[in-house]
């Protein structure tokens, strides 16, 4: 039985008091939800130092929304996978669309971020999912297996185990269009397929969150998907009531 995860993504939102704010909200309202579920927040890096100091000793985890593939050196605005697991991180989000899509991250650049986090200690959460475009075209399983078989074809099979999966449908993030449990059901299925295909006992493990406009009024639903193991939540995730809703269900 996967363990469900459910993991915040900050993307760029944030600022120290409203933070302080958000984060004992969550861990004093973890205390009544059920151990139903992991969870965690990915944050802009200035504010992982925040985390570390309100989470550290939680059942919250932490992390970044990104990292370089360089250890260090002259790669002005980049963070290093180090400079990440400094202050505590376990996640790190890798290939996010909105990366992918404005600062032009390929498959093979995401597949070695994730090869650069795990060498880390870090969990790369590698995020894939189509355009509007891509499914209205019936491209939907070509594109996530392409965005997935890139890192499958770098990761070690002994890491495999440490990677988690997320599928967001791009034309549902931020849009408040949510895919259907029946859709994000069979994009995860195909996407364990995909893993299957290089182990198939990594494949029955590992998590895929679902990640596009989760709520707290969709969220039984898509959860209840026998290979939906979470959410990546964007909108959600600012509100503690929501995030903490949504960890419920
Ligand atoms: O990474 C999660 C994010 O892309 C989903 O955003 O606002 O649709 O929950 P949102």
């Amino acid at each position: 039985m996967r363990r469900k995860l459910v993991i915040g993504n900050w993307k760029m939102n944030g600022n120290r008091a409203a933070n302080a704010a958000l984060l004992a909200g969550i861990v004093s309202g973890l205390k009544d939800v059920n151990d139903r579920a992991d969870c965690a927040v990915c944050v802009p890096a200035p504010y992982l130092a925040q985390c570390e100091q309100e989470l550290n000793a939680t059942a919250v985890a932490w992390g970044g929304q990104d990292l370089s593939i360089h250890a260090s050196g002259a790669y002005t605005g980049e963070v290093a996978a180090s400079m990440l697991t400094d202050f505590g991180s376990k996640y790190v989000l890798v290939g996010h669309s909105e990366r992918r899509a404005y600062h032009g991250e390929t498959n093979e650049l995401v597949a070695q971020k994730a090869v650069v986090a795990l060498a880390a200690g870090l969990v790369p959460v590698i995020c894939v999912g189509e355009t509007l475009e891509d499914r209205e075209a019936g491209n939907t399983e070509t594109v996530i297996c392409a965005q997935l078989q890139a890192a499958l074809e770098v990761i070690p099979a002994e890491q495999l185990s440490n990677v988690v999966l997320a599928y967001e449908p791009v034309w549902a993030i931020g849009t408040g269009k949510t895919a259907t449990p029946q859709m994000a059901q069979e994009a995860h299925y195909f996407l364990r397929g995909c893993v299957a295909r290089k182990s198939e006992q990594v494949a029955a493990r590992i998590q895929i969150l679902y990640g596009g406009s989760m709520k707290p009024d969709n969220a039984v639903e898509l959860l209840a998907q026998a290979d939906i193991d979470g959410g990546l939540i964007g909108g959600a995730a600012l509100k503690a009531a929501d995030f903490l809703a949504i960890i419920h269900a």
